[in-house]
């Protein structure tokens, strides 16, 4: 590589920037098809039991009805074993749609109307009479928690809690300890785009199918085990996704349903889902948790005890790691952490942005601050105090690089952390009280096996491709980058095409890792490609690289040049045409080296400051506000890269202050299913938030030192803020979000 680069590391604009705002970015239900027929969804309006008949009479005899789809007339599915999952199932009997004539939860597909409009479709929808015989139901968990279990079986990538030392003991003899416990409400995932699949008919049992997915691989694998279909006859494209955040890691049942219709018309059909419909197919788990910690005089943790007890469904064992980060973001010998599951008769959860962290780092972090003001230290001061350069969760293994002790400071500096009071409710301007709260924020640093290909043509162009999906996090844009410092050329002479089955194969986008995990394969890619144009260079007439090795020379602007001599200089198109070579073409693989990484914590860290101001009278809080600084390695774009703290950081809030599911528990029925009342924040809502990168080299994590963003904004907000808002009042609340309700 260069001393200094030129395109990694830059401020660049989304190069898909101008596709989205002209609206030539296409989405999932955006793709034409000749003869292309509308489905829409019949969803449950019973919460459980049985559907005994199901009368389509009034539907089919609209103008221009096709089909009204059931569990009674729908094609055959091989869904012979209930077991066989998708990359993001937890361990249980998986959902089927339209499989028989079960309700499991409020919401349920039931039926799929096809029409030749959406508008009939939609009409239709309306007419079809179902009969239930219904059966007892219990929507909330909270009401079964004796029943709580921890599931034998748990979900790849969940950590079985690890407890260690004697945290009862060590509790019951410390001079300063807290006990306390957090609520966190259900949410739901709703990114603008709705879900969608557009399946297009090629004729032959063949099958083109737009989805809106963060993994079109694992769309793929789904559609040909449930129907039965070689991968060569469908093929998964999503080009653009307007955001998922987690709602599209597993297949959702529009995909399924689009297919079926497909499958049984032999004909090109579309499904998307409602704002309403898209509360029916995952969340984030309402969870109870409990938080005890002690310390001595000095701050220094004696015991850290955190339990979760977190809702699920009926069919699966849905898990995140809540706790675990307990036992690894402060010093403690002493760790007691449990994780449980209630069923309850609702969908099963899903993951959602930092699934487990942002429930967990917000107890977690309130104790925090509440032990602090138990002892009578600043909060800032005794996450110092128990500051770890060890992940003692994993026999005291370092991390693969930790910068959150400069995180600290540098947020500390610019909050102007240093004049806070002590003291709470000491502040107050006119009407308002005035907090300041602190929290940590951390996330894991993953590496996903993952290729791209790399084609670089005798016209200067060179193409990227990858299966990859770009949920709006900026992967077209990092990966452009990266292939053209890595071949030295600009970004104009760079295309990156992903989300298709077609490319070659990439893990579902999520968990933060796409950015290091995609951007060392096209590295690599581009790495492969730039030797074999060297081994062309060298073999040509008169060569000037004729004697040099690779390591000899420079890529740059469109050249490769000598190193200890650059006058001597060649183009790269100029190689390829000398060599009557059209193009060169090369995979690269990103795959984690377990012998280097796993001996090393890997994570993403970060500091949240956070100002509140609370109206005395009325309770209405309005962050007014936030400093975070992130270490996240290597960041490829500042521009693109801020703008993921600032989304996670808006989340954070709507986390603290707005967002919650409602549940009519005695009917088992979301009130909130639409924007006007599921509460987010508006950009009135939204103050300067200042984002600071900490520099942070890393040499463990991947090829590129990078370790991705799209998750470590949100974790540590809600605590930022809810210790504001104590520190603004002196009123602690636990149960989120703090609506102006609690606070009076
Ligand atoms: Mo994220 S919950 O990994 O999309």
């Amino acid at each position: 590589m260069k001393e200094s680069q030129t395109w990694i590391g830059k401020p660049v604009s989304r190069v898909d920037g101008y596709a989205k705002v002209t609206g030539a970015a296409r989405y999932a239900a955006e793709f034409k098809s000749d003869g292309l027929v509308y489905g829409v969804v019949v969803s449950s309006d019973v919460t459980k039991g049985k559907i005994l008949k199901i009368d389509s009479r009034s539907a089919l005899a609209c103008d221009g009805v096709i089909e009204v789809i059931t569990h009674e007339n729908r094609p055959k599915v091989s869904f012979w074993n209930r077991k066989f999952g998708d990359q993001d199932s937890p361990p249980g009997d998986h959902f089927r749609a339209l499989y028989d004539s079960e309700v499991y939860y409020s919401g349920q597909p039931v039926a799929l109307v096809i029409a030749e409009t959406f508008e009939a479709a939609r009409y239709a929808a309306k007419l079809v009479v179902i009969t239930y015989e219904l059966e007892e139901y219990e929507t909330d968990f909270h009401s079964r928690l004796e029943e709580a279990y921890a599931p034998k079986e748990t979900k790849p990538g969940f950590e079985k809690p690890k407890s260690r030392g004697d945290a009862d003991e060590a509790f019951s003899q410390a001079p300063h300890k807290i006990s306390a416990e957090y609520d966190s409400p259900t949410q739901h995932h709703n990114p603008m785009e709705m879900h969608a699949t557009t399946v297009v008919y090629e004729g032959d049992d063949t099958y083109t199918i737009y989805d809106k997915t963060q993994g079109t691989a694992n769309s793929q694998a789904y559609v040909c085990q449930v129907f039965g279909l070689s991968p060569k006859k469908v093929r998964v494209r999503a080009p653009f996704v307007g955001g998922a955040f987690g709602s599209g890691l597993r297949p959702q049942y529009q995909l399924y349903l689009a297919v079926m219709a497909a499958k049984k018309l032999q004909r090109s059909v579309r499904v998307v889902l409602t704002r309403q419909q898209m509360f029916s197919f995952g969340h984030r788990p309402a969870s109870v948790q409990t938080v005890k910690l002690s310390a001595g005089e000095d701050g220094v943790l004696h015991s850290v005890g955190h339990s979760v007890t977190a809702e699920t469904s009926q069919l699966e064992d849905y898990m995140e790691n809540v706790v675990s980060w307990s036992g690894m973001l402060y010093k403690c010998e002493n760790v007691e952490v449990k994780h449980e599951l209630v069923k309850a008769d609702i969908f099963t959860p899903l993951d959602m942005r930092a699934p487990g962290a942002t429930s967990g780092l917000f107890a977690l972090e309130s104790a925090m601050d509440e032990l602090s003001y138990e002892i009578g230290m600043d909060p800032l001061e005794l996450r110092l105090a128990n500051y770890t350069e060890k992940d003692q969760n994993y026999f005291g293994r370092s991390f693969s690089s930790k910068e959150l002790r400069a995180c600290y400071e540098q947020g500390a500096a610019k909050f102007g952390w240093s004049k806070r009071a002590l003291k709470p409710r000491s502040l107050r301007e006119g009407k308002k009280w005035i907090g300041q709260g602190v929290a940590t924020g951390v996330w894991d640093a993953l590496h996903m096996k993952s290729t791209a290909s790399a084609e670089f043509t005798s016209k200067g162009e060179l193409k990227i491709t990858s299966g990859v999906t770009d949920i709006g996090t900026g992967t077209y844009t990092i990966l452009t980058q990266i292939a053209a410092e890595t071949l030295g050329l600009n970004l104009e002479n760079v295309t990156t095409s992903i989300g298709d089955t077609d490319f070659t194969p990439a893990p579902l986008q999520g968990g933060s890792w796409t950015a290091g995990s995609m951007g060392s394969a096209t590295q690599a890619a581009c790495f492969a490609v730039r030797e074999k144009i060297f081994k062309l260079a060298k073999k040509l007439p008169d060569s000037p690289f004729s004697d040099a090795e690779l390591s000899d020379v420079l890529f740059e602007g469109g050249e490769m040049l000598l190193k200890k001599d650059p006058s001597r200089s060649v183009s790269l198109n100029d190689v390829l045409k000398s060599s009557r070579v059209d193009s060169v073409k090369a995979e690269g693989t990103s795959a984690p080296n377990y012998l280097k990484e796993l001996p090393h914590a890997r994570n993403t860290h970060s500091a949240v400051f956070a100002e509140v101001k609370v109206d005395a009278d009325f309770g209405m809080i309005e962050v007014s506000r936030v400093v975070v600084a992130v270490a996240a390695g290597k960041i490829l774009n500042p521009k693109t890269a801020r703008s993921q703290i600032l989304g996670g950081v808006v989340w954070g809030m709507s986390q603290a202050l707005f967002e919650e599911t409602v549940t009519d528990h005695r009917l088992g029925r979301i009130l909130n299913h639409s924007f006007a009342e599921y509460h987010i924040p508006v950009n009135r809502d939204v103050p300067e938030i200042d984002v600071i990168f900490v520099p942070e080299a890393d040499s463990i994590v991947n090829e590129l030192g990078v370790k991705g963003l799209g998750e470590i904004g949100i974790v540590g907000t809600a605590a930022a803020v809810a210790n504001a808002v104590f520190h603004a009042t002196g009123k602690r609340v636990r149960n989120l979000p703090i609506r102006p309700d609690k606070m009076v």
